[in-house]
């Protein structure tokens, strides 16, 4: 199911998501003593992550993933790792996370995904790995980490990380497939603005591999977290 919460606007919007991922670690933690957390990328997160210092105080036993990754080079502005690292690693967190940048990302695609993957498999417990927050972003097509429209990623349930060649560049990419992103006890969706609108209502009419972000929620609970730019009339 999808619940919607609508924000007032981005800052609104970005502190509400900030909120729902500092929910999910404390109440990681506060059940298994750590927490695993996707993030995505793109623009619009970026003010989540400069907020989530302010919410979340002790980092040392948050694993930071990424729930897709560009195939650049880890100081490329195009990069996913560089949002985040820009956003939220780069402020005094003492005792820092944990962090699970893709390894080999700038090299091939194919051994980035296999080396990610072994690595989610050797630190996440669970067949598929259950991550306790996976934090997506929305794109005007309606994909979600690097899940494009109608891509044969959509349909792979036994790779927990793919490569694909996507249709926003940078084009090769690395990402979670659908069964660990179905997985994480919270899932969040963060689209602001009026380019939203027409991919929100389209997740929200059943799932659909047109529209990748409407197969989230098959099996389990997505919030959609929009603001007035974005939300549905
Ligand atoms: C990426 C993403 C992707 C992104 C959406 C929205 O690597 O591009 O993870 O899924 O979240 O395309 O991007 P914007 O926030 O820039 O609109």
């Amino acid at each position: 199911m999808i619940r919607v919460t609508v924000a007032g606007d981005e800052n609104a919007a970005a502190r509400t998501t900030a909120e729902r991922i500092a929910d999910g670690i404390q109440q990681a933690l506060a059940e298994r003593g750590v927490a695993h957390i996707a993030l995505s990328g793109g623009h619009t997160p970026a003010e989540t992550y400069r907020l989530l210092p302010r919410f979340v105080r002790d980092w040392s036993n948050v694993h930071v993933w990424l729930g897709d990754e560009r195939c650049v080079p880890l100081d490329d502005p195009e990069s996913n790792w560089n949002l985040v690292t820009r956003t939220l690693l780069s402020q005094p967190l003492d005792p820092p996370p944990h962090t699970h940048p893709v390894p080999g990302v700038d090299g091939d695609p194919q051994q980035a995904a296999a080396a990610y993957e072994r690595e989610l498999r050797a630190t996440v417990p669970g067949d598929p790995p259950r991550l306790d927050v996976a934090l997506q972003g929305l794109g005007e097509d309606g994909h979600t980490a690097s899940l494009f429209p109608e891509d044969p990623a959509l349909e792979e349930r036994e790779r927990w990380v793919v490569a694909v060649h996507g249709a926003k560049a940078p084009f090769d990419r690395v990402t979670f497939t659908l069964p660990v992103l179905r997985a994480a006890r919270k899932i969040v969706v963060l689209a602001e603005g009026a380019g939203k609108a027409w991919a929100i209502g389209a997740m929200q009419s059943g799932p659909n591999p047109r529209v990748p972000a409407s197969l989230l929620a098959e099996g389990t609970d997505v919030e959609l977290i929009a603001d007035h730019g974005s939300a549905p009339s």
